[in-house]
């Protein structure tokens, strides 16, 4: 595939002059598939490049080269498009779905942190793309070979809990909380604090019952169970709905009877500090601001539940790698986390995968003040827009349901993944749901189109002609296929789905461009075999591609 031969010819060249670093590029005019500038070996060697040609071009007689030309200082390479054809074409026939499986990260065992919502508050917007940022470079880890560990860190303990108890035994109604769980707690808790606004006493009270909760008071425990299942059964609904799971769903409470082990060997290396009653570490040498491990009352905080929950991964799972997918607004919190622990003396591979904000009219979307009160809603909204499209696209069509919820939950998670990161995105529900753009409807309506071609059609493998993939717009196409493992790669190192994302697009419409300019369903046989097993070759990356970003690819639509 072309990749491997770019290596392959780099190896010879820098192998003949003992040299790294040599540029292999891809042709940028008709007929050159290669090009390699060979002004910086003719400068160190005081050679004209003509004769650095002469050298290398007898090196370079692979099946899969069919012609190399020498033009303004330039080793240019026209690859033999048969041969490079039928080597990624029947790979992928062959491979279909598993196409860019590799062993490229199959020594990482690696813990990632995603989704981590918190309990007795709705799902966040913040949330929504952890979830799925998260999922997806999950999909990947595991694509690329490395043993992955999802794990949702669940935010269920905390000073908000005592608070949240307080409120309820003084307002709560508890049919009220059975009926509809998070928004009653979150109601009781915004109550809290506009009550404490004129109540000085409600502050500690909240500190207090969190205080007893933490030292397993019965009552406490009680409530904050109840809290904690009723609000569960709620997310769990949500990751039903966008079809992700976890390995683990040990929260931060899970952590409560580990972090002494931690706070201990803080002390033992001396790295604890007392200020104003509070316990910290100082981080002063890495310039930034100390953490803080225990309040003046003794209560735990956020980052020592997180020590405490990354030695715990570190003992149970050995990670060689933790990610956190979390919103850029705890980059410091991440950094400290990293900091503590080279104090310590570790060496982990920590990182924080940051990512932007949700923006509706370029202002930061919020579900307290917005149209959409909460992720159901939106989800709601969508799945019947998804519908009205669809009815009139397809009006006969079956499942249509079905259908509706995969394309309107296909079209939030691919206008979340299609951009950088860390860029924010701009959550237009009328945009993300046209077809002809760069959507998830789009996406999956390529991948249709070629299923409903393929429908009735059986592709025989020896009745390929491989002699049609000289043309432009066969071996364009070809290209781009041979492309994905090196996608996947790239998006895995990046951490970034998007890159998995703006291929799709590629992709989508390369086929879009070869449908129409080819016939696809000849009479000619082999011409057939080769048409269809071109667009069959894209259709599983396509399907294999959404995937990956958590979309559902679909029969008909
Ligand atoms: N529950 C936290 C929040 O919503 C996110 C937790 C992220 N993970 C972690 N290990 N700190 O802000």
């Amino acid at each position: 595939m072309v990749e491997q031969i770019k290596n392959q010819i780099k190896e010879i060249i820098e192998n003949k002059y003992e040299i790294t670093n040599l540029v292999v590029e891809d042709g940028k005019i008709d007929n050159v598939d290669i090009s390699v500038p060979l002004f910086a070996i003719s400068k160190n060697l005081r050679k004209n490049p003509k004769l650095i040609f002469d050298e290398i071009s007898p090196l370079l007689e692979l099946e899969e080269i069919k012609e190399v030309v020498f033009l303004n200082g330039f080793l240019n390479i026209n690859l033999n498009r048969e041969a490079i054809s039928k080597n990624v074409i029947k790979k992928v026939l062959e491979e279909k779905t598993s196409f860019g499986n590799s062993n490229y990260n199959k020594d990482e065992v690696v813990v990632i942190d995603y989704s981590s919502p918190n309990i007795a508050k709705s799902f966040g917007l913040g949330h929504i793309r952890s979830t799925m940022i998260g999922n997806a470079i999950k999909n990947l880890y595991v694509k690329t070979g490395a043993k992955v560990i999802g794990i949702n860190h669940l935010g269920d303990w905390g000073t908000q809990f005592g608070k949240m108890i307080v409120a309820y035994k003084k307002w709560g109604k508890k049919e009220e909380v059975e009926k509809n769980p998070i928004a009653e707690l979150q109601k009781l808790y915004v109550r809290f604090h506009d009550e404490a606004k004129d109540n000085e006493n409600l502050e500690q009270e909240g500190r207090d019952a969190f205080r007893k909760l933490e030292l397993n008071d019965p009552e406490m425990v009680e409530l904050w169970t109840w809290f904690r299942e009723e609000s569960l059964k709620e997310f769990m609904e949500i990751y039903d709905t966008l079809k992700v799971s976890f390995d683990s769903y040990a929260g931060e409470a899970f952590y409560n009877d580990k972090m002494d082990d931690v706070v201990l060997e803080l002390e033992n290396k001396n790295l604890l500090k007392v200020d104003d009653g509070a316990t910290i570490v100082d981080l002063a040498e890495f310039n930034l601001p100390p953490a803080l491990i225990k309040r003046s009352d003794g209560a735990t905080l956020y980052m020592t539940r997180d020590l405490a929950a990354l030695f715990y991964r570190l003992k149970t799972y050995k990670f060689t790698k933790a990610i956190y997918v979390v919103g850029n607004e705890q980059k410091l919190h991440f950094e400290q986390l990293k900091s503590i622990t080279k104090l310590m003396g570790y060496n982990l591979d920590i990182e924080h995968v940051g990512f932007g904000l949700l923006m509706v009219d370029g202002k930061k979307m919020s579900t307290r003040g917005g149209k959409f009160k909460r992720l159901e809603d939106i989800i709601t909204q969508i799945v019947s827009d998804a519908n009205v499209a669809i009815t009139e696209k397809n009006p006969n069509l079956k499942n249509k349901e079905e259908v509706s919820k995969a394309v309107g939950i296909g079209a939030i998670i691919f206008n979340d993944l299609k951009n950088e990161r860390n860029l924010n995105v701009d959550f237009n529900l009328e945009n993300m749901l046209k077809f002809e753009g760069q959507t998830g409807p789009y996406i999956q309506y390529s991948s249709v189109r070629i299923t409903s071609i393929l429908k009735d059609q059986k592709i025989d493998l020896d009745k390929i002609d491989y002699s049609y993939f000289n043309q432009d717009h066969y071996y364009n196409a070809v290209k781009t296929i041979a492309n994905f493992p090196k996608i996947v790669e790239r998006a895995t190192e990046s951490r970034n789905p998007s890159v998995i994302a703006k291929y799709l697009l590629d992709l989508a419409s390369q086929f879009n461009h070869f449908y129409g300019k080819q016939k696809i369903v000849v009479e000619d046989i082999r011409h057939l075999n080769t048409n269809l097993s071109l667009i069959s070759s894209i259709r599983d990356i396509l399907d294999e591609g959404m995937r990956i970003l958590g979309i559902t690819s679909l029969k008909e639509m």
